[in-house]
């Protein structure tokens, strides 16, 4: 179960905000949850109730070996009592990594297939071969990024208006992989009601900036509109943008930059990061910061998405 009373936002202070007057907190999305935490349990959550619906008892989904998704996929299953399959890119190397390592450890039938064959993930044809292979399925695509993902992700705007009182003109920062995360945040946000506490009549507005992680994205923006309108809202970006030119080299990359300041980061900060998506969107915020692009006053949340894993 989420357990979202963990979720908390942490002032961030060093010399260099100082010195640019800038205020960052991190929101604590992370905490939410052991396994499931950070935008994972929001992009399943409606997942899992559809499944339900619809009685299934076996969830199906894609994924590389290293993917925070199946993770999560595994952990979420198992505590719903539902059978889970995870369809891996590339051969499963033994002894296994961590992560596949806890999938299977959750129950996850893991099922390796080539890349040739997991680029078809999205054919009707393959999915069909799978069922009459493994049965039926509730199927979740890769990075739990379909439009139950992006109505889960509107939670976080919920969560976001309860926990920072000051919401209305903060600039919001999250790490991108699909958008779907992004998406869901946007809509949720532009649903908020006025907060009567602020004794403002006007919606709650906030900016929100998505920092790509991998090079490339640019195709992103057409596939988060197409979420904005799946699920009833504007196509518009006058609230929100998508930084491509901080992806370090590409998905998964660590270049000797990024891995000092991740360490810098969470040694001085006592906030844990990993470098392929929280890490990598503050090392870029850092540089749009140190570029002069925040004015001073500006207030920024960066969301923890997650994608650690207990030690
Ligand atoms: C830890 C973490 N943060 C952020 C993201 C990006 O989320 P999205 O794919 O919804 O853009 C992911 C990918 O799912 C992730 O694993």
């Amino acid at each position: 179960m989420l357990n979202n009373s963990q979720i908390c936002v942490q002032p961030v202070h060093d010399g260099f905000l100082r010195a640019h007057q800038v205020s960052l907190r991190m929101v604590r999305f992370d905490l939410a949850h052991p396994v499931v935490g950070g935008n994972k349990w929001y992009k399943l959550q409606h997942n899992l109730a559809l499944a339900r619906e619809q009685g299934a008892s076996r969830l199906l989904s894609f994924g590389g070996a290293y993917s925070n998704h199946l993770y999560a996929l595994a952990g979420a299953g198992a505590e719903a009592g539902l059978d889970t399959i995870g369809i891996i890119r590339g051969e499963l190397v033994t002894p296994l990594n961590a992560t596949l390592a806890f999938a299977r450890d959750q129950g996850m039938q893991l099922i390796p297939v080539s890349r040739s064959d997991y680029r078809r993930r999205g054919d009707q044809d393959f999915l069909a071969q799978l069922r009459k292979q493994y049965g039926p399925f509730y199927l979740i695509p890769e990075g739990g990024a379909n439009e139950a993902g992006v109505r889960g992700c509107q939670d976080m705007a919920t969560e976001l208006a309860a926990r920072v009182p000051d919401l209305h003109g903060c600039e919001i920062a999250l790490a991108c992989g699909t958008g779907t995360t992004l998406a869901g945040l946007v809509s949720g946000l532009r649903h908020l009601p006025p907060d009567p506490a602020s004794g403002c009549t006007k919606p709650v507005s906030a900016f929100v900036r998505g920092f790509a992680v991998l090079k490339g994205a640019d195709f992103l923006r057409a596939d988060i509109r197409r979420w904005l309108a799946r699920v009833g809202s504007s196509t518009s970006d006058a609230d929100w943008s998508l930084e491509t030119a901080y992806h370090g080299g590409g998905y998964a990359r660590v270049g000797q930059d990024l891995r000092h300041f991740v360490a810098y980061f969470s040694r001085v900060q006592k906030i844990p990061l990993e470098p392929v998506y929280t890490g990598k969107l503050l090392h870029g915020l850092y540089q749009r910061i140190s570029a002069g692009l925040y004015a001073p006053g500006s207030r920024i949340l960066v969301l923890h998405t997650g994608g650690l894993r207990p030690v």
